[in-house]
Parts: C-alpha cells; structure tokens; sequence
C-alpha cells in the first residue's frame, strides 16, 4: 500500500482527495494547521472512508520533518496561500 502525505486535507479540495485516495487505497497521512477547517473533518473522513487517516496538526514548514519521517512519499501539495485566507 502506498503512502501519501496530503496538506490541507481537512479542506475542501483537501478533504474530497482523501475521499478519493482512499478508494485507491493510499494510507493517507493529513497535514494540516486548522487555519480554515475543523477537526471533525477528520472524524467525517474516517467514517466515509472506513479507512484509519493519521493526522499531523502543523504547518506546510512541518511538512519538511514529516518527508524526513515518512519516506516513500508521494507529495500533494493543498493548501491556501496565508494571504487568501478567508
Ligand atoms: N462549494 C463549496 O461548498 C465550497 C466550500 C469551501 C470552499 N470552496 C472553494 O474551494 C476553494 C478553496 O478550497 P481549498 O481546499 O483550497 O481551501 P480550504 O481553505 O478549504 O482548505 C485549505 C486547508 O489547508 C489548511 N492550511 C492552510 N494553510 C496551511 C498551511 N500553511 N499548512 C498546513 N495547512 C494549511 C487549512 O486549514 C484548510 O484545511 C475556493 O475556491 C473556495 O471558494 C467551495
């Protein structure tokens, strides 16, 4: 099974990816700083997916350790740029 770091996962393009993802049967790691999204999101995920999610609360900086302690990887960058904020 591949492994797959998702930033901005709890989003809204985020979140339907990793409904996506996980019916390709990625084991999908959330990246996300809970700037614009909620954690029952990732309860919500879980439910529709039936799949375990893990969950990292960070920043797109924390994303640099992360690929240090998930290697393999493959990277999907999703996440608003700070000054388009809602
Ligand atoms: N049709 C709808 O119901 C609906 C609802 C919401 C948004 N939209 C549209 O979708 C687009 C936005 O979707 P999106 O998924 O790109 O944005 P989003 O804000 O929904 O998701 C971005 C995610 O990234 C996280 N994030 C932001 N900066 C981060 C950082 N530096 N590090 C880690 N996580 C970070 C946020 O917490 C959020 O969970 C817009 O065009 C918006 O109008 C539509």
């Amino acid at each position: 099974m591949k492994k797959i770091l998702l930033t901005g996962g709890l989003g809204y393009i985020g979140s339907h990816v990793a409904v996506e993802l996980a019916a390709k049967d990625f084991e999908i790691v959330i990246l996300d700083d809970l700037s614009n999204s909620e954690l029952f999101v990732l309860d919500r995920l879980k439910e529709l997916t039936g799949k375990h999610i893990t969950f990292e609360h960070g920043t797109s900086v924390t994303m640099i350790l992360l690929v240090a302690f998930y290697p393999n990887m493959i990277l999907k960058v999703s996440f608003t740029l700070p000054q388009r904020r809602r």
